[in-house]
């Protein structure tokens, strides 16, 4: 992987809120996470922690009209001079410069993101043109060019093609080719194989790292599932409710977890190889619509949870070292309580195993 340590993205103590009719619902609460070119970052946590409008607010693309960033910095480092793009309007002239052109982003669902009126080739066209100074005919030729990079055979004939016509995998291949029309400095890729199985998850996730080796971008994968990001992204960023819970390399998060939810979601990544069935988390994702601060809002699905858990915020712990950790576990005063067992930590599927008997 081409990492270097030039920072590209700073994001600090970033908030996207929605009005909703209950009141206030704090989608993203004051995250903070970096990213260097070329590295590939992993966000996880299960569905409604606030993922989405994370990677939807780096590109300045809330919802409207009721989502809005009302604090924080999101500092992109890709031009010359470092810009921060939450203080942009969603429409300037300056954000539609860098969406699609430095930093694009591919979704769970193709169908949604490709036209299904339009052949797959007209849309590739439309997009080569919409970033480079070139006619029809060489944009096709581009096209085509790019569907073989992302493992589309017989291209000159699929480019002809409608959406419906490809299968699930070759759409989202289709995508992939899209978002890196442009050549981006940065890629976030939403749930990009949730909708897939297995085989041709694990093949576009070998395309992503082949494409990304080839051209140099960062990545930012997001996915509920820590099997995803294991291979892939050098650290994690664990999301709950909102908030960064932990933060860590991809091997602290996977062999020395700290957080009790990122040693929950470990739990629930199947064995490579079982049908053993997922075991998922006891409880669910708090409603984050007028969500009181003030606590901790894994406590009520926490094994481990102590009284100061329910009556005050746990700031975030730094190891100095880069691992993040809001949990007041890692507070001196409650080291004590922590009955880190390793064993847990290090055997993810025990607790499945066990379950299956
Ligand atoms: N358009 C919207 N209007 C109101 N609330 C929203 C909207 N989109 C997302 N939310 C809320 O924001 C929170 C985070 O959502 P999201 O980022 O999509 O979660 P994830 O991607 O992790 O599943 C959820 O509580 C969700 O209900
Ligand atoms: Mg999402």
């Amino acid at each position: 992987m081409a990492t270097n340590n030039e920072l590209l993205l700073d994001v600090q103590n970033l908030e996207t809120q929605f009005r909703t009719e209950e009141g206030i619902l704090r989608a993203v609460d004051r995250v903070s996470f970096h990213l260097n070119k070329g590295e590939t970052l992993g966000i996880v946590g299960e569905s409604g922690c606030g993922k989405s409008i994370t990677a939807k607010s780096l590109m300045n693309l809330v919802p409207q009209p009721r989502g809005k960033i009302v604090g924080g910095k999101i500092m992109y480092y890709g031009r010359n001079e470092p810009m921060d793009i939450s203080s942009y309007h969603h429409n300037s002239s300056e954000m539609r410069a860098i969406r699609g052109n430095e930093i694009s982003m591919i979704f769970q669902e193709p169908m949604t993101s490709l036209n299904p009126v339009f052949t797959v080739g007209n849309q590739l066209m439309e997009a080569v043109m919409l970033h480079q100074k070139v006619g029809k005919r060489e944009a096709r030729q581009r096209a085509v060019e790019m569907l073989a990079k992302v493992g589309i055979s017989t291209p000159e004939k699929r480019i002809e093609r409608f959406p419906h016509e490809f299968s699930g995998g070759m759409r989202q291949r289709a995508m992939i080719a899209m978002a890196l029309s442009c050549n981006p400095h940065l890629l976030i890729a939403d749930e990009p194989t949730t909708a897939l199985d297995v085989t041709v998850e694990a093949q576009i996730l070998n395309l992503m790292q082949d494409l990304q080796d080839d051209m140099g971008m960062a990545i930012i994968m997001i996915t509920h599932d820590l099997g995803v990001i294991a291979g892939i992204a050098t650290r994690v960023v664990v999301m709950y409710a909102g908030w960064v819970v932990e933060m860590a390399t991809t091997e602290e998060i996977f062999y020395s977890p700290k957080h009790p939810y990122t040693k929950a979601l470990l739990q629930s990544i199947p064995k490579i190889g079982s049908r053993q069935r997922l075991l998922s988390i006891p409880g669910t994702v708090p409603d984050l619509n007028n969500l009181e601060r003030g606590w901790c809002y894994f406590a009520p699905r926490c094994s481990q949870a102590m009284d100061v858990c329910r009556q005050q915020e746990p700031p975030l712990f730094d190891d100095d070292g880069g691992h993040v950790v809001k949990c007041w576990l890692w507070d001196k005063e409650y080291a004590d309580q922590r009955n880190d067992d390793e064993q847990q930590a290090a055997e993810p599927s025990t607790a499945a195993d066990e379950l299956t008997k």
